[in-house]
């Protein structure tokens, strides 16, 4: 039998990543049902995706369709209400980041979770893109060594489709929303959290209410460290997540994004000539020893779909074993946790201190 699944909320994500990456394990999952309070995004739900069950609130889709597992894709304001009314119909979660607006609310998410033997999963799909699983796996071995240093930068440039809707109107903006990736990211790679952060998150520009700025900064507790910088001010080409982990025997490289590319240059240092082409579809992860590098791995077209598709198998595979799933509640509230004190930290100008867990 496979597992029912019902969606609340039917907008872009719903349709750029979530229902592709369904379709792909549909042996395992059958979409039964939708719910969205715009009837535009109910009508194109229902033709594209062929959906029967589709209403205009959780509590008929929940009536009607009787779902094992709900995922939750409506704005980051709504994933507490919708969570808690998924929980006490009795069903699973698997919720979008950032999964909360305060860690009040994750608590509350917990408790009522655990009281009715139900989890919760938060889609932090980016560790289960090729290109990262793979530097975590080389985390640790004897060609990389132990992860020391990493850093990330993003380069983008809002526009009126960027900005559209709710977006455009929260203050709290891309290290909440974007920044929720990288944060993970850190705790992934590094395997604990950090103790110590300090973020400056700048204004620049006259009027400017959301940070479109951050500068980011993590140590451990061992004095390993991370660095990121989200720059939306930039007008130059866009590069959506770039990463650096520096090991103790080369570096690795990851970006997300396609690129069609021939270099030709030389070797300053070493004067040598070099010639190099690459074809990437959706990401690339590079391991780097000076001038040498070899790919380690690549992503598909859309490594959003990929990504969540399989962090999808093994919240099912948990759930027929009965093990705990990667991504749960508790865990995500470590990444909730740094969000908020980056912005307390921006704030205040003051670094602050983490809870070693
Ligand atoms: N994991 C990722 O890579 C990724 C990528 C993009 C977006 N997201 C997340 O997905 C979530 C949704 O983002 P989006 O881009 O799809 O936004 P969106 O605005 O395109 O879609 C949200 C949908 O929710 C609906 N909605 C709002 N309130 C509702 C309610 N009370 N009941 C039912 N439906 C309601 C809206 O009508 C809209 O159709 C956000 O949390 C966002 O951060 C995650």
């Amino acid at each position: 039998m496979p597992i029912r699944v019902a969606i609340i909320g039917l907008g872009a994500a719903a349709h750029n990543i979530h229902l592709p990456a369904y379709a792909m394990i549909r042996d395992k999952i059958a979409v039964v049902g939708g719910c969205d309070i715009n009837e535009n995004a109910r009508n194109y739900t229902k033709k594209k995706w062929n959906i029967e069950g589709i209403y205009s609130t959780p509590e008929e889709m929940i009536k009607k369709t009787r779902p094992d597992i709900i995922s939750i894709i409506t704005p980051p304001a709504q994933h507490f209400e919708h969570c808690r009314i998924a929980l006490k119909k009795g069903c699973h979660v698997f919720c979008e980041k950032p999964f909360m607006e305060n860690l009040e609310q994750v608590d509350e998410i917990v408790e009522i979770g655990d009281q009715a033997k139900r989890h919760v999963v938060v889609n932090n799909e980016f560790r289960y893109m090729q290109i990262h699983s793979r530097t975590k796996e080389l985390i640790g071995s004897p060609e990389f060594g132990e992860l020391r240093y990493l850093y990330a930068w993003q380069t983008f440039t809002p526009n009126a489709h960027s900005e559209a809707g709710w977006r455009g109107n929260i203050e709290k903006r891309v290290c909440f929303e974007f920044g929720n990736h990288v944060f993970d990211l850190i705790r992934y790679f590094f395997g604990k959290t950090p103790t110590k952060i300090f973020a400056h998150m700048p204004k620049p520009v006259p009027d400017m209410k959301a940070d479109l700025l951050n500068i980011v900064s993590v140590e451990f507790s061992d004095g390993r460290a991370a660095t990121f910088v989200l720059d939306r001010l930039s007008k130059g080409p866009e590069r959506y997540l770039d990463i650096r982990l520096n090991g103790d025997h080369a570096t690795i490289h990851t970006f997300i994004g396609g690129e069609l590319r021939c270099q030709i240059g030389i070797h300053t240092r070493e004067k040598m000539p070099f010639i190099h082409f690459d074809f990437v579809k959706g990401g690339k992860a590079e391991l780097q020893v000076g001038n040498r590098s070899k790919v380690i791995a690549k992503d598909p077209l859309n490594p959003f779909k990929a990504a969540t598709s399989l962090l999808f198998t093994k919240y099912i595979d948990a759930l027929k074993d009965k093990t705990i799933p990667p991504c749960n509640a508790k865990d995500s509230r470590d990444t909730l946790a740094l969000i908020l004190a980056a912005y307390e930290s921006a704030s205040s100008g003051l670094p602050v201190m983490i809870r070693e867990q």
